[in-house]
C-alpha cells in the first residue's frame, strides 16, 4: 500500500494565548500543499521503518513509529508492518512534514490491519502525538484551533502556484513558542478576515489577509528569513510557515529559473496548493 503524506502552509497563525498545559491556544487556517512525502506499507510481523534519504532517524521517537505503536495498542493488534517513507518535505522548516508522516501512518495503518476506525477516532489518536496531525488527517483548507485538535474544514480553495524557500537550518517549534512567551507577545487576529476571503474563494483576498505571530519571533532570532521575503518581493504575497524557516509564496505565473537564482545556497521548491485526487 502506498500513501501520500502532504505537507501544511499557515495562511494565517494566531497565538491566542498560553495554556495551563503549556501549549498555546491557536487560529489558524491552513492548507494542505502538494509537496509530500510517500509511505509505502507492507504487512510484516513487526513493527519496523526504513527512511530513504535518512534525514531523519527511524529510532523509537519517531511519529511514524510512535503512531504505529498507538494505533497497534489501541485496535489490539498482532501483526506489524514493514514502513519504508520517502522523504521530501524538509524537516524542521515548518511545513509539518512530521505530523503529515504520522497521519498518513494512523491512515493507511487503519487499512492495512482492516481496523475500520472512523476519521473522528484516528484525529484523537493523532492529537495526542502533535498538533499539527488532525489537520493532517483532514487536508484541504482548514480552521483550526485549540491547540490543533479542532479542525474545521473550510470550501477548497482554488487551486494556486506555490515557492517555497528554505534556508539550511532547522527551527524548533517549542524553542520559537518559549521566546514567544518570554516577550510576553500579543496575538493578532487575522483569521477572522482570512475565513471571509477564503469562503469567497479570492486568491488576491487571501493573499491581502496572510498573517503569522510566530514570524517575527523566528526572523528575529534568524534575520535570513526576513532577508528571503524580501527577496520575493515580487510575488502576491509571502509569508513564513508554522514557526519557520520555511518561508512560501504565492505566484500567478511562477518563473523558476530567476526564482533559483535568486537563492543559490537555499532549497527552492516549486509546488502548488494540493489538489483533490480523482476517485
Ligand atoms: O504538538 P507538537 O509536538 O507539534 O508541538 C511542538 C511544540 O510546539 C510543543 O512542545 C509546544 O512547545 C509548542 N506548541 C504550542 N502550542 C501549540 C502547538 C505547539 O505551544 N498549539
Amino acid at each position: 500500500m502506498e500513501i501520500r503524506a502532504r505537507a501544511k502552509i499557515n495562511l494565517t497563525l494566531d497565538v491566542i494565548g498560553r495554556r495551563p498545559d503549556g501549549y498555546h491556544d491557536l487560529a489558524s487556517v491552513m492548507q494542505e500543499i502538494d509537496l509530500a512525502d510517500t509511505l509505502v506499507m507492507e504487512p510484516a510481523e513487526e513493527i519496523s521503518l526504513v527512511v530513504d534519504p535518512p534525514v531523519v532517524t527511524a529510532g523509537a521517537d519517531n511519529l511514524i513509529l510512535r503512531a504505529a505503536r498507538l494505533l497497534r495498542e489501541y485496535g489490539r493488534v498482532r501483526e506489524g508492518a514493514a514502513i519504508r517513507l520517502t522523504k521530501r518535505i524538509p524537516v524542521g522548516a515548518g511545513l509539518g512534514g512530521g505530523s503529515a508522516d504520522a497521519a498518513a501512518a494512523l491512515q493507511g495503518l487503519n487499512e492495512l490491519w482492516g481496523l475500520g476506525l472512523e476519521p473522528g477516532m484516528l484525529k484523537e489518536l493523532g492529537a495526542g502525538l502533535g498538533s499539527d496531525i488532525p489537520f493532517c488527517l483532514t487536508g484541504g483548507t482548514a480552521l483550526v484551533t485549540g491547540r490543533g485538535e479542532v479542525v474545521e474544514p473550510l470550501t477548497p480553495l482554488p487551486v494556486m502556484d506555490l515557492v517555497l524557500v528554505r534556508p539550511p537550518f532547522k527551527v524548533s517549534t517549542a524553542a520559537i513558542y518559549r521566546l514567544w512567551d518570554e516577550r510576553g507577545l500579543a496575538g493578532g487576529a487575522a483569521t477572522a478576515a482570512m475565513l471571509e476571503a477564503v469562503t469567497r474563494g479570492d486568491w488576491r483576498r487571501v493573499a491581502s489577509c496572510l498573517a503569522n505571530d510566530l514570524e517575527a519571533v523566528t526572523c528575529n532570532l534568524h534575520p535570513e528569513v526576513f532577508a528571503i521575503k524580501r527577496g520575493l518581493a515580487g510575488a502576491l504575497a509571502v509569508l513564513m510557515s508554522g514557526s519557520g524557516p520555511t518561508v512560501f509564496s504565492l505566484w500567478p505565473e511562477v518563473q523558476p529559473a530567476v526564482l533559483s537564482r535568486l537563492f543559490p545556497s537555499y532549497q527552492v521548491m516549486f509546488t502548488r496548493t494540493a489538489v483533490e485526487e480523482p476517485g
